[in-house]
């Protein structure tokens, strides 16, 4: 009895050592410690031996089974370490890989021109107004001091859906828009931004539909030193401190005086390229805002005055960042667009 304790002893120490996972390892164990087992089996059987024979006997076993239990605890445990070893090899994640570039995308250069206008003019007291594209002739033209018929209404030439209904040729119809929703009291201090249509051949410098900004001021005492003083502090910001702004007579149904504003160029007036020698560039349209206008509008000419003016992004963004078609803006060539994003 006592050599097969000790044969069972063996050969259970040996198949858990061999065991080749944690399922294998209980098998094991059931099949020498279970209730059906031999151990078990033994020691049903010492019922049967002598007085002394039992209490030696008894020690055998247990020191049998103490030993059977160590070592299938002994490999239990070497073989949860090795799954935690094959989990952590298996799921480990090698933070020192590059990762993978986010491409950001930037702002539309024209974007970035009409924005920083509208923050300029809103620091100034501006509120931005819009209105539709889809126009009617009254608002885009006759409000505006262009009566059909007159001939100056060839400086825009325009896309008529009928005749009283066309794609808005400049912004300022939105102007009369918004002094008409002022019934007749000021003050009046909007910029409007938006797209416009002509029927231009598109070339370098010219495009059927291209963004404008224009800016009106209505209200008692306003004058043209106040016009002039709100484009040069616009010229300023927008161009740098150095530039200055200059003013030539001009004209606009809408406004009277009018004038054409240009701004000094960055060669500092020596005369180049881009002011082609003049060392003055046109920027912008802009004027007195006419009594005619006014009154159309609802407002008492002999009490308010105003002034406005009237820009264009695309031409603003040329100047700006020195880019010599106009059509770059509308092709969408990632090469030209990506100089504008944040990153490369
Ligand atoms: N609306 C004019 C244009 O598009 C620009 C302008 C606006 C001129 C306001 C004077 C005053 O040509």
């Amino acid at each position: 009895m006592e050599e097969q304790l000790k044969q069972l002893q063996e050969e259970a120490v040996k198949k858990a050592a061999a065991a080749q996972d944690l399922k294998e390892l209980n098998d094991i164990r059931v099949a020498y410690l279970g209730k059906k087992g031999p151990v078990t089996e033994v020691l049903k059987g010492m019922g049967k031996l002598s007085a002394e024979e039992r209490p030696k006997m008894g020690a055998l076993v247990n020191v049998v089974r103490e030993a059977i239990t160590t070592a299938i605890e002994t490999k239990q445990s070497s073989l949860e370490a090795e799954a935690i070893q094959k989990q952590l090899a298996e799921e480990s994640v090698d933070v020192t890989l590059p990762g993978r570039p986010v491409k950001l995308g930037g702002h539309h250069p024209l974007t970035r021109v009409t924005e920083e206008i509208e923050d300029l003019f809103i620091g100034m007291g501006y509120t931005i107004a819009e209105g539709p594209e889809v126009e009617q002739d009254y608002y885009n033209f006759e409000a505006l001091n262009l009566p059909k018929g007159h001939p100056a209404r060839d400086m825009q030439d325009t896309f008529y859906i009928t005749p009283e209904l066309l794609l808005r040729t400049h912004t300022s119809p939105v102007q009369v828009r918004t002094m008409l929703k002022h019934a007749g009291k000021g003050p009046v201090k909007i910029i409007c931004p938006g797209k416009v249509y002509r029927r231009d051949s598109d070339d370098a410098t010219h495009s059927h539909q291209f963004n404008q900004i224009e800016g009106l001021v209505v209200g008692e005492n306003i004058r043209m030193s106040d016009l002039k003083g709100t484009l040069d502090a616009f010229a300023k910001r927008m161009f740098g401190e150095d530039r200055e702004i200059r003013l030539r007579p001009s004209f606009f149904p809408f406004t009277e005086p009018s004038v054409e504003v240009d701004v000094s160029c960055m060669c500092g007036g020596k005369g180049c390229s881009i002011c082609k020698g003049t060392g003055w560039i046109e920027v912008l349209g802009a004027g007195m805002v006419h009594p005619n206008v006014l009154e159309m509008a609802g407002f008492d000419s002999t009490v308010y005055s105003g002034f406005a003016f009237g820009m264009g992004q695309e031409r603003i963004a040329m100047l700006k960042y020195g880019i010599d078609d106009i059509r770059h803006f509308y092709t969408n060539d990632m090469r030209f667009l990506k100089q504008f994003s944040v990153h490369e």
